[in-house]
């Protein structure tokens, strides 16, 4: 039996978590900055960092607490290395390096990315990773940072099949949240807004979808954009406020569902293109994005019975460090561990394999 502390600080949400076997999550807690950043519209890198380091100490006991045991069960420790905002994760790293040297306990900085995809089989995922019909698996992970499609087969080598070429889908839903005044984070402000409203009103476009008679690119097959949208919008609000001024909450929440229908349009047909071309056995949505009501329910509505269709629990769709223990689990199995000189990055490097397979 072996517990894993996980630690994560890459953008603006304190977690520690304690996993045992990789699977079970025993102890998890998560301290969010958005109040902190809210007034300015996005996450402050600086701001970001001193805000862990206020919450990490506490944030611990709490998972600790949650979890009913000491720093003394722990066998080893999960930090998420990158991507993401260097200030804030060297925070991360930092503290679980002083937590390591002070146990005596080996280390991993693992990639919050694949972590994201690990946090789909938290809990209940156990017997299908070890399922050789479990592969290949398609992961689909859409954050704020992120909007790719990996495809992992069963020798645990992974295939980047594509990803945004601009704005990541949660960017693009913060970035519409602000423009039409409904706050941050994006996400849960747009789909909130978006309840009720008509989302065929307004159209908005399908970027590299193939769609409005555009012959897509093939090197684009799998690729998302989504800064044409977020322009479409801007033209449509702009139009709209010509004609009344302050939108109507009716029309607010028509533009919102419109919006909302065109980002999990283009997610849900990539994902299904990439169904259609790689026969997967399971698929997986991952990150904050898939928190997204309107987006689970339109996956599940497309995907093939036969599909093993694993959609994260939201508690482990937006950043949380349940997904890097998780993880961390199988570098720890494998005796995979960093040195103590290790370095944050802040992109997300070439992925051709995955610890967990
Ligand atoms: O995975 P995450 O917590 O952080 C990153 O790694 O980026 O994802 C944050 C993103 C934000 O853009 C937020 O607006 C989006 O996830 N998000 C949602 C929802 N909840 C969070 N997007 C759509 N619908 C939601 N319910
Ligand atoms: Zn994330």
């Amino acid at each position: 039996m072996s517990l894993i502390l996980g630690i994560e600080s890459s953008c603006d949400e304190t977690a520690v978590a304690l996993v045992r076997d990789g699977y079970e999550v025993v102890g998890s807690a998560v301290a969010t900055q958005i109040a902190k950043h809210a007034c300015h519209g996005g996450v402050v890198p600086e701001l970001a960092a001193r805000e862990h380091l206020i919450a990490l100490d506490y944030v611990l006991e709490e998972a600790l607490k949650s979890a009913g045991c000491g720093l003394d069960e722990v066998n080893g420790i999960a930090v998420t290395q990158g991507p993401g905002l260097i200030p804030a994760l060297l925070v991360g790293i930092n503290y679980a390096k002083g937590l390591a040297i002070n146990l005596r306990r080996p280390i991993t900085g693992v990639n919050h990315f694949i972590a994201h995809i690990y946090g789909a089989f938290l809990n209940n995922g156990k017997g299908v990773l070890e399922d050789k019909n479990s592969y290949p698996i398609l992961a689909l992970v859409v954050s704020g940072g992120h909007t790719s499609l990996l495809l992992i087969t069963e020798d645990g080598s992974a295939r980047h099949l594509g990803c945004t070429i601009d704005d990541a889908a949660g960017e693009a839903l913060d970035k519409a949240s602000k423009l039409l005044g409904l706050g941050y984070p994006g996400g849960p402000a747009v789909q909130k807004a978006a309840a009720g409203g008509d989302p065929a009103r307004f159209h908005f476009p399908r970027p590299l979808t193939g769609s409005a008679g555009k012959a897509l690119a093939a090197e684009h097959k799998f690729d998302f954009s989504f800064s044409g949208i977020k322009t479409a919008l801007l033209y449509q609000v702009e139009k709209l406020q010509e004609e009344y001024g302050t939108l109507p909450s009716d029309l607010l929440s028509d533009v919102a569902a419109s919006f909302q229908q065109a980002v999990v349009d283009v997610l849900v047909k990539k994902t299904m293109s990439a169904v259609k071309e790689f026969a997967p056995k399971t698929v997986v949505a991952a990150g904050g994005v898939a928190c997204n009501a309107l987006l689970r329910e339109q996956l599940a509505a497309a995907m093939p019975k036969r599909i093993n269709l694993r959609l994260a629990e939201p508690k482990f769709c937006t950043d949380n460090a349940a997904m890097v223990a998780g993880l961390g689990y199988h570098y720890y199995k494998r005796r995979i561990f960093s040195e103590l000189d290790f370095d944050a990055f802040a992109r997300l490097p070439a992925i051709t394999e995955v610890v967990f397979v």
